[in-house]
This record gives C-alpha cells, structure tokens and sequence, in this order.
C-alpha cells in the first residue's frame, strides 16, 4: 500500500482540510455507488441507539441521510440534534467516523434526494409505517402490489420524508493497511479551523 493510500503527500503530511479528504473518499452521486452508514443517535432512554441508512449525499460540507418524520430517530434528533455516521469503504481498507449536529434540509433538497431514490425505496417511504408493519406477510404484499398499479406515474414524496445534514465538529479517517499498522487521522473542529491528531487503532 502507498503512501497515498494513507491520505498523505510525499512529506507525510496530511491535508489540513478534512472535508477535501472525506469528498476524496466517498463516492460522488455520479458513480451511482450509494454507501450505507450507521447512523448513531443518542435514545430517548439516554442509550445510544444505532441503524444502518444510507449515505445519500457529501456536499462538502455536511453528510445528508433522509428518513421518516415518525422514526425513532427523527424523535431523538428531535431531542437533541446531534449524531455520529459511520461509513466502512471495506474495498478500500477505509472507516470514516463523523460526529456533529444535524439541521433538517429543506423541503426542496427532500425533494430532490427522493427523486433520486429508487423506486422501491420510494415506494417504501410512502408505505413502511407501523399500521402496515402489524399486518401479516400477504397482506403487506397486496397493499404493495396495489399502491404499485394505483400509482404507476413518477411519485412524489410522502409528507412524512425528511431530510438531515451533520455538520462534522470530528472527523476520524481510519486506513487500513495490509504491510503495516492501520492509521487514524484525528480531525476536530477549532475556531479559526480544524487541528489534526494521529491516532493508532
Ligand atoms: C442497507 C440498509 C439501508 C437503509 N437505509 C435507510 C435509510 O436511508 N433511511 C431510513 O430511514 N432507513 C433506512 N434503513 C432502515 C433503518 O436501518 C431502520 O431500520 C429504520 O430507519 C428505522 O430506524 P429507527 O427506528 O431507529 O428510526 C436501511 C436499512 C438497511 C439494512
């Protein structure tokens, strides 16, 4: 593995920004590679409580992930506004780990992210709600079926979509290393920047 693959120059160096290296490492929309994340939020019981979602955006700034306003989590996020997503890229040896507050989008960049969704993933945010989770196997499949042959145009989203963005305060980039010790880049934000740590682990 190369000294690049460790997210450094030749001098060893890392980048001072963050957010240039994690948009160096996560998919860009156009590649139609979509990550999955675990979303960790802090329960309503103080426990963490922790699901996997995807990745539906880096903007350079803020990693956006969309879900339901009735969930679990939109409830904690509710209560308080903050979140860790961790993203394994196991094809490249990489974890990145981003802890920060999380805003709600607006309603037009909701918008914009369902129309990238699937269709079946569209589908299931108008339908996955806990009425339809209490019904046997068959009937969950025949209100299925019959939304899919009322609705068969492009569908818009479900009052109950909702957007999120984290703005990272931490940002860890973990890098594997099959010839030596796996390497941490510790970032956290300071006033006038980001200062930078090297961790093991
Ligand atoms: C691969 C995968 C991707 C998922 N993506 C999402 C997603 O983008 N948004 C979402 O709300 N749930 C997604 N889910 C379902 C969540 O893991 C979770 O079960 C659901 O959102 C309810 O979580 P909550 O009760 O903690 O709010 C996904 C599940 C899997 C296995």
């Amino acid at each position: 593995m190369s000294e690049t693959d460790l997210a450094v120059d030749a001098t060893g160096t890392a980048p001072a920004d963050p957010l240039v290296l994690a948009a160096s490492w996560l998919p860009t929309p156009a590649s139609g590679v979509t990550p999955t994340m675990t979303l960790s939020t802090i329960g309503l019981d103080g426990y963490p409580s922790a699901r996997t979602v995807l990745l539906s955006r880096f903007d350079g700034q803020r990693v956006h992930f969309h879900t339901d306003t009735r969930s679990r989590k939109a409830a904690e996020l509710s209560a308080v506004p903050r979140a860790t997503v961790t993203v394994l890229l196991p094809e490249s040896a990489r974890q990145l780990v981003v802890t920060g507050d999380v805003t709600p989008v607006t309603d037009e960049e909701a918008r914009v992210a369902f129309a990238a969704r699937t269709r079946y993933l569209q589908v299931l945010a108008w339908l996955n709600d806990h009425e339809l989770a209490a019904e046997p196997p068959e009937r969950r499949r025949e209100r299925w079926a019959a939304f899919e042959r009322d609705r068969v145009d492009a569908i818009e989203p479900p009052a109950t979509w909702v957007g999120y963005a984290l703005t990272p305060v931490r940002m860890l980039f973990w890098q594997g290393d099959v010839d030596g010790p796996s390497n941490r880049l510790a970032y956290h934000r300071t006033d006038d920047g980001w200062a930078l740590e090297r961790w093991p682990g």
